[in-house]
């Protein structure tokens, strides 16, 4: 039986394949160390569970409006304004299960099959695998050696067809923020055509000491008319798998990305959307302030002990939880019997005979990086550098 031909070129997650596998070893009883998901160790602020308990008991699981509960659209608008210095409104937002979602939604309102839709490399690895899915064709536009983007080289990825550009700032995997000057230089490509701007701002609020959160709109005022701004509990709120995220827009594409929701998923989950508001509303900022202290110190500590072992080249990660060394020097070493040709071979042999888990930047469309998610404690840590000394120690090249 012949099954839909679009899902023939998209590939599955391979960040939540290395998760299920180093799962699988946990299970029969290997001792992984996690350094792939993406996923905040730290728990959600105390007000979330309380507040979910309370709203199941009172008989609240009902469904929602297709755009969300009024309280969480409206601290939803409040967090993107905060964030971002635009003064959004309840009607500005959209609450969908997980950023993911509302990103899938945003691109399946603005572009037709065939569409392009530009991405920055190294990307977030689900960016181009939802344009597949859509019948939208990824253009992935090379970053420079230090993870930036140059006008130039953007420029020449535009096309007649070019619908959208997709923005991450700060980045996922190369933990990268990108500079005022640097939007700007995106935004004097794009300003005079028809491209809409999609920022995926879902790790804005953890940038390291002496870093400054910018997005497209912020640096490019003239864009904010046409910039979808993507933002979700899982990263700051550490609640992942209450798949609670939004985005906030212009009202035409909010009322279109309304209407498909509408015929797919309905609403969010209304415990978890209640249970998100509340954390919106009441979390101190120091909860957050006092993660990103603490994801700055495991970023040192990363980086130093990546500085030891030969021919691993890192840039210091500037926001979010991950580290992206260069680890093509070691193409084609050996360890036994198995060659490593590439990052896909060196994150498995690292899985399977250091009982590692790490993505190989094949995933992020840089094949000569591996990320290291440092979302673990440093005890965890201190273990794994253990290992990584070791296992480089055992290669041959
Ligand atoms: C860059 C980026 N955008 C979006 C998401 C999706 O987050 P959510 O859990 O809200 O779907 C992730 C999660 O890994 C991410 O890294």
């Amino acid at each position: 039986m012949r099954m839909s031909r679009r899902l023939e070129q998209v590939r599955p997650s391979l960040t939540l394949e290395v998760d299920a596998r180093a799962k699988q070893y946990r299970a029969e009883g290997k001792d992984v160390i996690g350094l792939a998901a993406g996923e905040p160790d730290f728990g959600p602020p105390p007000m979330v569970n309380v507040t979910a308990i309370e709203a199941i008991d009172n008989q609240l699981g009902r469904y929602t409006a297709v755009a969300g509960h009024p309280d969480l659209r409206r601290e939803a608008a409040q967090a993107i304004s905060n964030l971002n210095g635009f003064n959004y409104k309840s009607s500005d937002i959209v609450v969908s299960s997980g950023a993911k979602q509302s990103i899938f939604n945003v691109l399946y309102v603005l572009a037709d099959p065939g569409d392009e839709v530009l991405i920055l490399s190294p990307y977030w690895t689900s960016y181009p695998e939802m344009c597949r899915a859509l019948a939208l064709k990824p253009v992935v536009v090379p970053c420079t050696d230090d993870f930036g983007i140059d006008p130039e080289v953007l420029a020449r990825h535009v096309t007649d067809r070019t619908r959208a550009i997709i923005i991450n700032t700060p980045s996922n995997p190369s933990g990268r923020v990108l500079s005022r000057s640097e939007l700007e230089g995106i935004g004097r490509v794009i300003v005079d055509k028809q491209i809409w701007a999609i920022c995926d701002d879902i790790y804005g609020r953890l940038v390291f000491e002496g870093q400054e959160f910018v997005n497209l709109p912020m640096a490019v005022p003239e864009l904010r008319d046409r910039s979808l701004i993507i933002y979700g509990m899982s990263k700051t709120f550490c609640m992942t798998g209450w798949r609670i995220g939004f985005v906030a827009g212009p009202q035409a594409v909010i009322k279109q990305i309304s209407t498909i929701q509408s015929h797919s998923t309905s609403c969010a989950n209304t415990i978890a959307q209640i249970a998100a508001a509340k954390a919106l509303a009441e979390t101190d900022d120091s909860f957050i302030a006092s993660m990103v202290v603490a994801y700055e110190e495991r970023a040192r500590f990363v980086l130093g002990f990546l500085g030891e072992i030969e021919g691993l080249v890192c840039q210091k990660p500037q926001a979010a939880f991950y580290a992206f060394p260069d680890v093509s020097f070691w193409f084609g070493a050996r360890l036994g019997d198995r060659l490593i040709n590439t990052s896909l071979d060196l994150a498995a042999a690292l899985l399977d005979e250091a009982l590692i888990a790490v993505v190989p930047g094949e995933a992020f469309g840089a094949p000569k990086c591996l990320r290291i998610s440092y979302s673990t404690s440093m005890s965890e840590l201190e273990r794994a550098a253990d290992r990584f000394r070791d296992f480089f120690a055992r290669l041959q090249r």
